[in-house]
Protein backbone atom coordinates (compact mmCIF):
# COMPACT_ATOMS: atom_id res chain seq x y z
CA UNK A 1 0.00 0.00 0.00
CA UNK A 2 1.21 3.27 -1.08
CA UNK A 3 1.26 5.58 2.42
CA UNK A 4 1.06 8.51 1.09
CA UNK A 5 -2.16 7.96 -0.89
CA UNK A 6 -4.49 10.35 0.21
CA UNK A 7 -8.55 9.25 1.46
CA UNK A 8 -10.74 10.99 -0.25
CA UNK A 9 -14.46 11.66 1.69
CA UNK A 10 -17.07 12.85 -0.24
CA UNK A 11 -20.00 14.00 1.82
CA UNK A 12 -23.71 15.06 0.78
CA UNK A 13 -23.99 18.95 1.34
CA UNK A 14 -25.73 20.07 4.29
CA UNK A 15 -27.16 18.55 7.75
CA UNK A 16 -26.01 15.32 6.53
CA UNK A 17 -22.62 16.89 6.20
CA UNK A 18 -22.33 18.43 9.53
CA UNK A 19 -23.37 15.62 11.63
CA UNK A 20 -20.49 13.67 9.64
CA UNK A 21 -17.86 16.19 10.54
CA UNK A 22 -19.17 16.83 14.20
CA UNK A 23 -19.01 12.40 14.29
CA UNK A 24 -15.72 12.50 12.40
CA UNK A 25 -13.84 14.68 15.10
CA UNK A 26 -15.12 12.29 17.76
CA UNK A 27 -12.81 9.60 16.38
CA UNK A 28 -10.09 12.60 16.10
CA UNK A 29 -10.23 13.40 12.52
CA UNK A 30 -10.75 17.09 12.00
CA UNK A 31 -10.71 19.13 9.06
CA UNK A 32 -9.91 22.78 10.35
CA UNK A 33 -10.01 23.92 6.84
CA UNK A 34 -13.75 23.14 6.59
CA UNK A 35 -14.89 25.04 9.48
CA UNK A 36 -14.83 28.35 7.41
CA UNK A 37 -18.16 28.74 6.57
CA UNK A 38 -17.06 32.23 3.76
CA UNK A 39 -14.95 29.98 2.10
CA UNK A 40 -15.92 28.74 -1.26
CA UNK A 41 -13.30 26.53 -1.79
CA UNK A 42 -14.99 22.50 -2.97
CA UNK A 43 -11.62 20.65 -1.52
CA UNK A 44 -10.48 20.47 1.76
CA UNK A 45 -6.92 18.90 2.76
CA UNK A 46 -5.66 17.36 6.36
CA UNK A 47 -1.70 16.93 5.03
CA UNK A 48 -1.37 15.42 8.48
CA UNK A 49 -3.79 12.67 7.97
CA UNK A 50 -3.22 12.48 4.69
CA UNK A 51 -7.39 13.09 4.31
CA UNK A 52 -9.51 14.83 1.36
CA UNK A 53 -12.82 15.99 1.94
CA UNK A 54 -15.50 17.76 -0.70
CA UNK A 55 -19.22 18.31 -0.28
CA UNK A 56 -21.67 17.46 -3.16
CA UNK A 57 -25.03 17.27 -4.19
CA UNK A 58 -26.70 13.73 -2.21
CA UNK A 59 -27.44 12.38 -5.55
CA UNK A 60 -23.90 12.57 -6.56
CA UNK A 61 -22.08 11.35 -3.59
CA UNK A 62 -22.62 7.60 -4.85
CA UNK A 63 -21.56 8.56 -8.31
CA UNK A 64 -18.21 9.97 -7.03
CA UNK A 65 -17.59 6.64 -4.80
CA UNK A 66 -18.60 4.63 -7.61
CA UNK A 67 -15.91 5.91 -10.36
CA UNK A 68 -13.79 6.05 -7.33
CA UNK A 69 -13.06 9.78 -7.43
CA UNK A 70 -13.93 9.65 -3.71
CA UNK A 71 -12.86 6.57 -1.52
CA UNK A 72 -15.46 7.32 0.85
CA UNK A 73 -19.04 8.10 1.09
CA UNK A 74 -21.72 9.37 3.46
CA UNK A 75 -25.58 9.88 2.43
CA UNK A 76 -28.71 9.23 3.08
CA UNK A 77 -29.95 5.16 2.29
CA UNK A 78 -32.89 7.28 0.32
CA UNK A 79 -30.16 8.43 -2.42
CA UNK A 80 -28.36 5.17 -2.21
CA UNK A 81 -31.89 2.92 -3.21
CA UNK A 82 -32.89 5.96 -6.11
CA UNK A 83 -28.66 5.90 -7.31
CA UNK A 84 -28.29 2.31 -7.19
CA UNK A 85 -24.95 2.67 -7.18
CA UNK A 86 -22.21 -0.55 -7.05
CA UNK A 87 -20.78 0.85 -4.17
CA UNK A 88 -19.96 -0.84 -0.47
CA UNK A 89 -22.62 0.03 2.12
CA UNK A 90 -20.47 -0.33 5.21
CA UNK A 91 -22.12 1.32 7.98
CA UNK A 92 -25.83 2.65 9.40
CA UNK A 93 -24.48 5.84 10.76
CA UNK A 94 -27.58 6.56 12.60
CA UNK A 95 -28.54 10.13 12.56
CA UNK A 96 -30.76 11.47 9.72
CA UNK A 97 -33.29 9.22 10.60
CA UNK A 98 -36.74 9.16 8.72
CA UNK A 99 -39.07 6.92 6.84
CA UNK A 100 -40.10 6.68 2.71
CA UNK A 101 -43.71 6.73 2.84
CA UNK A 102 -46.93 6.73 0.52
CA UNK A 103 -48.68 9.79 1.64
CA UNK A 104 -51.62 11.35 0.04
CA UNK A 105 -55.32 12.66 1.11
CA UNK A 106 -56.61 10.21 3.51
CA UNK A 107 -59.69 9.47 0.73
CA UNK A 108 -56.44 7.65 -1.45
CA UNK A 109 -56.24 4.98 1.08
CA UNK A 110 -59.22 3.37 -1.23
CA UNK A 111 -57.33 3.44 -4.09
CA UNK A 112 -54.33 1.95 -2.71
CA UNK A 113 -56.42 -0.84 -1.51
CA UNK A 114 -58.08 -1.73 -4.68
CA UNK A 115 -54.94 -1.33 -6.60
CA UNK A 116 -56.08 1.34 -9.13
CA UNK A 117 -54.49 2.67 -11.54
CA UNK A 118 -53.13 5.80 -10.20
CA UNK A 119 -50.42 8.62 -10.23
CA UNK A 120 -47.57 8.76 -7.55
CA UNK A 121 -45.69 12.02 -7.59
CA UNK A 122 -42.07 11.16 -6.47
CA UNK A 123 -38.01 12.73 -6.34
CA UNK A 124 -37.67 8.99 -5.53
CA UNK A 125 -38.95 7.37 -8.68
CA UNK A 126 -36.89 3.99 -8.83
CA UNK A 127 -37.98 3.80 -5.34
CA UNK A 128 -41.49 4.49 -6.08
CA UNK A 129 -41.36 2.13 -9.21
CA UNK A 130 -39.69 -0.84 -7.23
CA UNK A 131 -42.45 -0.47 -4.21
CA UNK A 132 -45.62 -0.34 -6.29
CA UNK A 133 -44.51 -2.99 -8.82
CA UNK A 134 -42.28 -5.36 -7.38
CA UNK A 135 -43.64 -5.58 -3.84
CA UNK A 136 -47.16 -4.09 -3.93
CA UNK A 137 -47.72 -5.46 -7.74
CA UNK A 138 -49.63 -2.74 -8.52
CA UNK A 139 -49.44 -0.47 -11.96
CA UNK A 140 -49.03 2.71 -11.66
CA UNK A 141 -48.22 6.09 -13.34
CA UNK A 142 -44.65 7.44 -12.18
CA UNK A 143 -44.51 11.10 -12.15
CA UNK A 144 -40.73 12.98 -11.25
CA UNK A 145 -40.48 15.70 -9.56
CA UNK A 146 -37.46 17.51 -8.43
CA UNK A 147 -38.99 18.97 -4.61
CA UNK A 148 -42.14 20.12 -2.49
CA UNK A 149 -43.36 17.00 -3.77
CA UNK A 150 -46.23 17.28 -1.31
CA UNK A 151 -47.60 19.47 -4.13
CA UNK A 152 -48.96 16.58 -6.23
CA UNK A 153 -51.74 15.59 -4.61
CA UNK A 154 -52.85 19.37 -3.47
CA UNK A 155 -53.04 20.84 -7.23
CA UNK A 156 -54.37 17.92 -8.68
CA UNK A 157 -51.25 16.54 -10.30
CA UNK A 158 -51.21 12.55 -9.22
CA UNK A 159 -53.20 10.78 -6.08
CA UNK A 160 -50.36 9.94 -3.49
CA UNK A 161 -46.58 10.88 -3.33
CA UNK A 162 -43.73 8.41 -2.52
CA UNK A 163 -41.15 11.02 -0.07
CA UNK A 164 -39.57 11.14 3.21
CA UNK A 165 -41.49 11.74 6.23
CA UNK A 166 -39.34 13.14 8.83
CA UNK A 167 -41.79 14.84 11.80
CA UNK A 168 -44.64 14.58 9.73
CA UNK A 169 -45.17 18.17 10.00
CA UNK A 170 -45.16 19.09 6.32
CA UNK A 171 -47.39 16.33 5.79
CA UNK A 172 -49.75 17.93 8.74
CA UNK A 173 -49.50 21.29 7.50
CA UNK A 174 -51.04 20.13 4.18
CA UNK A 175 -53.64 18.01 4.98
CA UNK A 176 -51.97 14.51 3.77
CA UNK A 177 -50.94 11.44 5.86
CA UNK A 178 -48.94 8.53 5.49
CA UNK A 179 -50.66 5.65 3.81
CA UNK A 180 -47.98 3.18 3.72
CA UNK A 181 -44.50 2.69 4.91
CA UNK A 182 -41.97 2.08 2.21
CA UNK A 183 -38.64 1.57 4.53
CA UNK A 184 -37.02 3.51 6.99
CA UNK A 185 -33.96 5.69 6.48
CA UNK A 186 -30.60 6.91 7.77
CA UNK A 187 -27.56 7.82 6.81
CA UNK A 188 -24.87 5.33 5.69
CA UNK A 189 -21.18 5.37 4.85
CA UNK A 190 -20.29 3.66 1.75
CA UNK A 191 -16.97 2.74 0.45
CA UNK A 192 -15.61 2.45 -3.05
CA UNK A 193 -15.16 -1.42 -4.12
CA UNK A 194 -11.31 -1.20 -5.17
CA UNK A 195 -10.51 1.15 -2.52
CA UNK A 196 -11.70 -1.63 -0.15
CA UNK A 197 -9.59 -4.26 -1.42
CA UNK A 198 -6.07 -1.00 -2.01
CA UNK A 199 -6.38 -0.13 1.66
CA UNK A 200 -8.55 -2.35 4.05
CA UNK A 201 -6.70 -1.45 7.42
CA UNK A 202 -6.72 1.74 7.18
CA UNK A 203 -10.57 1.90 6.42
CA UNK A 204 -11.86 -1.05 8.64
CA UNK A 205 -10.05 0.18 11.44
CA UNK A 206 -11.79 4.17 10.24
CA UNK A 207 -15.20 1.78 10.53
CA UNK A 208 -14.36 -0.15 13.75
CA UNK A 209 -13.73 3.31 15.23
CA UNK A 210 -17.22 5.25 14.10
CA UNK A 211 -18.88 1.86 15.18
CA UNK A 212 -17.24 2.26 19.14
CA UNK A 213 -17.86 6.01 19.04
CA UNK A 214 -21.76 5.27 17.57
C1 LIG B 1 -38.14 16.80 2.86
C2 LIG B 1 -39.26 15.90 2.36
C3 LIG B 1 -40.49 16.48 2.97
C4 LIG B 1 -39.98 17.05 4.29
C5 LIG B 1 -40.34 16.10 5.39
O1 LIG B 1 -38.10 17.89 2.02
O2 LIG B 1 -39.29 15.86 0.95
O3 LIG B 1 -41.00 17.51 2.16
O4 LIG B 1 -38.55 17.14 4.18
O5 LIG B 1 -40.00 16.60 6.67
P1 LIG B 1 -41.05 16.66 7.86
O6 LIG B 1 -41.74 15.35 7.95
O7 LIG B 1 -40.17 16.91 9.08
O8 LIG B 1 -41.98 17.78 7.60
P2 LIG B 1 -36.87 18.90 1.95
O9 LIG B 1 -36.99 19.88 3.07
O10 LIG B 1 -35.61 18.14 1.89
O11 LIG B 1 -37.13 19.69 0.58
P3 LIG B 1 -37.82 19.29 -0.79
O12 LIG B 1 -39.30 19.24 -0.54
O13 LIG B 1 -37.47 20.39 -1.73
O14 LIG B 1 -37.28 17.97 -1.21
Amino acid sequence: MDENRYLTFALAKGRLANKTLELLEEVGITCEEMKDKSSRKLIFVNEELKLKFFLSKGPDVPTYVEYGAADIGVVGKDTLLEEGRRVYEVLDLGFGKCRMCVCGPSEARELLKHHEMIRVASKYPNIAKDYFYNKKHQTVDIIKLNGSVELGPIVGLSDVIVDIVETGSTLRENGLEVLEEVCPLSARMIVNQVSMQMQPERIKSLIKKLREQM
